[in-house]
């Protein structure tokens, strides 16, 4: 992995200089450096790339998070020319602490869970800091050396023909990944510094979660580099749906079944909700595909959990289609009734 990263930062490094000057040139540079750096930080890692691949830059991008390191376009600058010598990229940058990548888990719930909450046990494999070498990579009890295949510069100069001539192209040391030095490998993690690692955690999940909710638990997720912090841990909501009940944000859909007789002259129906099964009144005359509202019988607001929204229950009026003969008799009458009380009211 190690290998592949250097490997792509020096392909990369033609292609962003191009790019970079020409951005730099344009207004709005910033906007597209960002946009840019969002490319190659997401490419330039595997991890990253597959919860890309996964959520889209959602996926490594909390609403809350901001930019990360490339809040400064300088920063950026400095990350795009990595490794060119001379153009603001420095060896010190490689030796810099670096922040650990966001981790993604899915989590499915019941439609119940996820309106009241739930505590949950959560295994998640990411990678933690090595205990034999305390992140180093090196084997404990022997010294860094100066990296030999660069001269302990960290990085190398290669020449490549190219219709446009010659072009010397600056390119991360893989033997020390440009830190210029070179340590016998712990034996732990090969070097790497981390381990994967699979961790358990209690996570409670607020009242009120929805499918596309997700919950960030700060620095559970891969260890920093070179005591850099770890990266947060994001937990990707998935929300059962209820055979019955139907949940629209804070509201909860239900249709009701009654009929005719019951909506001209009125009951009591007992409805399900979440909160168990309710009574609830059918007034008098009521209209087919009228609702009628159970206040505060919905879903608790996120992080206002005294404030809840409504089940709101939709009418269905049942006509049937066949009556019994003394049935027909009544309805008739019924017909006759109001035929001659219109007839009168007309005279
Ligand atoms: C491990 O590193 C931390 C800081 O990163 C340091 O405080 C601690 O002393 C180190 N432990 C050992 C055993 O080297
Ligand atoms: C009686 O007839 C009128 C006019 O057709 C109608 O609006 C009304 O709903 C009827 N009433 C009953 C009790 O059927
Ligand atoms: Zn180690
Ligand atoms: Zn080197």
């Amino acid at each position: 992995m190690k290998h592949g990263k250097a490997i792509f930062r020096g392909r990369f490094l033609n292609r962003g200089l191009i790019i970079g000057v020409i951005c730099f040139r344009e207004s709005g540079a910033e906007q597209k450096f960002k946009e840019i750096s969002n490319a190659y930080e997401v490419l330039a890692d595997n991890e990253k790339k597959s919860l890309y691949d996964k959520y889209g830059e959602a996926g490594l991008k909390g609403a809350d998070m901001g930019m990360g390191d490339f809040n400064n376009p300088f920063d950026l600058f400095e990350s795009l020319f990595e490794g060119m010598g001379g153009m603001g990229g420095t060896r010190g940058a490689r030796n810099r602490p670096m922040q650990g990548d966001d981790e993604g888990y899915n989590l499915v719930l019941n439609f119940k869970d996820a309106i009241f909450g739930v505590e949950k046990d959560i295994e998640v494999t990411r990678l933690e800091s090595c205990g034999t070498c305390n992140g180093s990579g090196a084997k404990p009890g022997t010294k860094t050396r100066k990296c030999r295949t660069c001269g302990g510069q960290g990085q190398v100069v290669s020449s490549a023909r190219t219709p446009l001539g010659v072009f010397q192209q600056v390119m991360t040391c893989s033997t020390c990944d440009g830190t210029g030095e070179y340590s016998t490998p712990c034996s732990t993690c090969n070097g790497d510094g981390c381990v994967r690692k699979t961790k358990k955690i209690s996570l409670k999940v607020p009242p009120g979660v929805d499918s596309g909710s997700r919950l960030r638990v700060r620095s559970e997720g891969n260890a920093g580099r070179r005591g850099g912090p770890p990266g947060d841990l994001y937990v990707f909501i998935e929300v059962r749906s209820d055979p019955v009940l139907k949940r629209e944000g804070t509201n909860i859909l239900y249709d009701c079944k009654v009929s005719y007789i019951d909506a001209i002259l009125g009951t009591t129906m007992n409805v399900p909700t979440v909160d168990g099964s309710i009574d609830l009144k059918i007034p008098a005359g009521t209209q087919p595909g009228s609702t009628l509202v159970m206040a505060k019988k919905g879903v608790p607001y996120l992080g206002k959990q005294n404030n809840r929204g409504d089940q709101l229950v939709r009418v269905q009026v049942e006509i049937p289609k066949r009556l019994s003969s003394e049935e027909r008799k009544l309805i008739e009458e019924l017909a006759d009734l109001n035929k001659s009380k219109t007839a009168n009211s007309r005279r």
